[in-house]
């Protein structure tokens, strides 16, 4: 028999942050100040935090070293070039436009294609994606496949756009009405689902048919390419950055939080191949982030981005950050607790609605359970169902998506395999207790991106997890 040979991080730790240790009645206390709502815990009083993969990574020795190397100057500093090199070289589009970060590129990217009454198809939407999409006067229509909208589901491209629904959208309100087509990879709302290189490619014939663009959301690229290479065959041999080019290939051009798949803590940028649009481009982002040449960054944080590109297209680096989400996974279905499958590429997402039976949907059972994880053990998920999805633009009706889901979300090169198991080990008492869970409503909502910023009390009890101890 051969020995089996496990794969270990590429990296070793070089410097260490603290971590605050909380006792339970702590933690009741601050969930009950943040209005049952993680995003409003102070970090300090987080263990584990998995609120989120964005601006939360840990940079490289050579990053870090890169952010010495800033060139602090308004116009056409050094860094910028390196960035748009970096760029080129493993995205393949022509003209590069640094925001501060993802929603920054959405803004200009939409202001400058949606007239009002346009409709944007895309793979399952985005909270900011889609409000951006309004704001100028669109209205987005969801045109992924319909796997994607089932946890249960093991399809393996759960990303891919069902070309049928698209050709629909095209008949009934006509090409002319849609600017573009928005194509998000690793699809996070769906769990972190990769489409398929086939796919991109037949989408995007589709759209060129009838003169329609296609906009990629590369957050996320990159671990789509991963997904490409173990799943789609004909794929295998080829390296990350060839698929990589070759989703971008497809395209005509992409907005990028460079927070996720790019390694750094803040940033990103908008790509576009098309000259004339490309210098429309540039001329909303001196209104909006800055000069053409930064954008809303500074030089040392493009250079640092620069860096996290090409260590973001590294194979052993990818696999290490997908199999640290498939361990935790794995041994969350061990344990018997509900969770999207495939797992995704970028965190675990467990189903709320599975989870907690008794919680109606109306009463946030997502919610309730990452207010009710941080309560037992420090750690951190986001609610990614009804709260995120908000109201109806048209009628004002509360969204209730099929999909009512806790993210847990891994930062990339941050915690350790016990981190992980700290976390299985939480959320199976939670499956334990979950009858102690109640769900909650709403005391403060606000207009835009609800989930940000609003406020719960916990219905028919004080507390939202109501165990002895
Ligand atoms: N597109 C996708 C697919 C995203 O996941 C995000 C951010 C954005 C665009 C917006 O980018 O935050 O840099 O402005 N997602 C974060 C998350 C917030 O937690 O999933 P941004």
């Amino acid at each position: 028999m051969p020995v089996k040979r496990s794969w270990a991080e590429p990296y070793k730790i070089k410097m260490v942050e603290h971590l605050t240790m909380t006792t339970r009645l702590e933690r009741e206390r601050a969930i009950a100040d943040a209005g049952f709502n993680t995003f409003l815990l102070r970090s300090r009083d987080v263990y584990i935090d998995l609120l989120t993969d964005s601006g939360t990574s840990a940079m490289s020795d050579m990053q870090w070293s890169a952010l010495m190397r800033g060139d602090e100057a308004y116009a056409g500093s050094d860094n910028f070039y390196h960035l748009e090199a970096a760029m080129r070289r493993h995205y393949g589009y022509k003209h590069l436009i640094p925001t501060h970060q993802g929603r920054g590129a959405e803004n200009i990217l939409s202001q400058l294609c949606i007239k009002p009454g346009d409709f944007v198809p895309g793979n399952m939407y985005f909270t900011t994606t889609k409000l951006h999409q309004e704001l100028a006067g669109g209205r987005f229509v969801d045109v992924i496949v319909d796997e994607a909208h089932v946890p249960e589901s093991e399809f393996p491209f759960k990303g891919n756009v069902d070309l049928g629904k698209l050709q629909r959208l095209i008949d009934e309100v006509g090409a002319d009405r849609i600017p573009y087509l928005s194509l998000e990879t690793n699809v996070n709302m769906a769990g972190g689902q990769p489409c398929s290189l086939s796919n991109i490619r037949d989408t995007a014939a589709l759209c060129q048919r009838h003169g329609i663009r296609v906009f990629l959301d590369a957050t996320r690229a990159v671990e789509n390419a991963y997904f490409i290479k173990l799943r789609e065959p004909g794929h295998a041999d080829k390296s990350l950055s060839e698929i990589l080019l070759e989703i971008c290939a497809h395209t005509d051009g992409c907005t990028m939080s460079a927070k996720k798949d790019s390694l750094v803590n803040i940033g990103g940028f908008l790509a576009i191949n098309d000259d004339e649009l490309a210098e429309q481009a540039k001329n909303l982002v001196v209104i909006y982030e800055g000069l053409h040449t930064y954008g809303g960054m500074a030089g040392r944080d493009m250079e640092a981005l620069a860096v996290g590109i090409e260590e973001s297209v590294q194979f052993d680096h990818i696999r290490a950050r997908i199999g640290q989400v498939e361990y935790l996974g794995h041994r969350l279905i061990d344990a018997g607790v509900p969770i999207v499958r495939p797992i995704g590429g970028h965190g675990v997402f467990i189903n709320a609605s599975k989870f907690l039976p008794h919680i109606p949907q109306s009463q946030f059972p997502g919610q309730a359970l990452a207010a009710a994880l941080y309560v037992d053990g420090g750690v951190r998920g986001m609610e990614r169902g009804a709260v995120s999805a908000g109201r109806d633009s048209e009628t004002g009706e509360n969204i209730l998506p099929s999909l009512e889901l806790i993210r847990l979300t891994i930062p990339r090169r941050v915690y350790t395999q016990a981190h992980m198991d700290v976390t299985v080990e939480s959320v199976t008492s939670l499956l334990e207790d979950r009858d102690k869970i109640v769900g909650l409503a709403f005391t403060y909502e606000p207009k835009h991106l609800r989930f940000f910023q609003a406020r719960f009390t916990p219905v028919g009890a004080d507390r939202v997890l109501n165990t002895a101890d």
